[in-house]
């Protein structure tokens, strides 16, 4: 038998959840994607969490992202999501949508690092590891021998004049048109900034961008080996299924 678990991936442009087969880290069944509505209220988002449990027919416990710093269950940042988020009690805010089932909510990129520790490329489990995502933020999670440092907001680093993940996320290269390897130049910047604060072992770097890692992996330049993660999007829907499974509360 199976361990099968659930997690909802929640992102600026939509709201993702699946089982999951917490054994392989392989989705059981379809994936369901509302897009997230706008605005993207706590309340609006938390019945939009609650119909993608509805359709999956899912009443069992379930782990949540979001793209937030996530302190004692409460939201205590809100970047790429509606302000009102800042101070919102996430186990409060779900339980009053879900029920009386365990909800364990945690930062988007630790719950995709988590899940490329148990599932994903290898050197994400060795060393001192700064695992990113790139989309329409910057995500970060600091893996130490595959133990997670939560909460960390890398993306927001200045790098020269700007935040990391103004100059360098996949929505900059969209917005200002770039080519692979105009951005690669900026990624690498942000690299080489992390690399002289941090010295990691190792960068993983993931996202949906990372599905094309051969047009840009290659051209970056950063002193430690940097490796795409293996699980892209699906990451941050396994790894809040693995949270809550581990009864993780950050
Ligand atoms: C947020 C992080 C998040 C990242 C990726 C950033 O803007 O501050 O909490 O992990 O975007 O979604």
């Amino acid at each position: 038998m199976n361990d099968i678990g659930f997690g909802i991936d929640i992102g600026g442009s939509g709201i993702k959840g699946a089982r999951v087969n917490l054994d392989n880290g392989e989705f059981v069944g379809d994936r369901i994607k509302i897009k997230t509505p706008q605005p993207a209220t706590p309340d609006a988002v938390a019945d939009t969490v609650a119909e993608i449990l509805d359709r999956a027919g899912w009443n069992g416990p379930v782990g949540i992202t979001l793209p937030s710093v996530i302190r004692g269950q409460v939201a205590t940042t809100a970047a790429n999501i509606d302000p009102s988020w800042v101070g919102t009690d996430v186990h409060h805010l779900f339980s009053r949508y879900l029920g009386e089932r365990e909800v364990s909510v945690l930062n988007d990129a630790d719950a995709a690092g988590l899940a490329e520790v148990a599932f994903g490329n290898p050197v994400t489990k060795e060393g001192a590891v700064i695992f990113l995502t790139f989309g329409t933020g910057i995500g970060s999670a600091l893996i130490t021998d595959g133990v997670l440092f939560p909460n960390t907001e890398l993306g927001h680093m200045f790098v020269g004049k700007k935040e990391a993940e103004a100059k360098a996320s996949s929505a900059a290269k969209d917005r200002d048109g770039i080519s692979f390897k105009k951005w690669a130049k900026r990624v690498s910047a942000v690299l080489q900034e992390y690399e002289r604060l941090l010295n990691p072992s190792a960068f993983v770097v993931g996202g949906g961008i990372s599905r094309d890692h051969e047009r840009w992996v290659p051209l970056l330049k950063a002193t430690a080996p940097v490796v795409p993660a293996t699980l892209r999007n699906r990451a941050g829907i396994v790894g809040a299924a693995m949270a809550v499974r581990a009864h993780l509360a950050p």
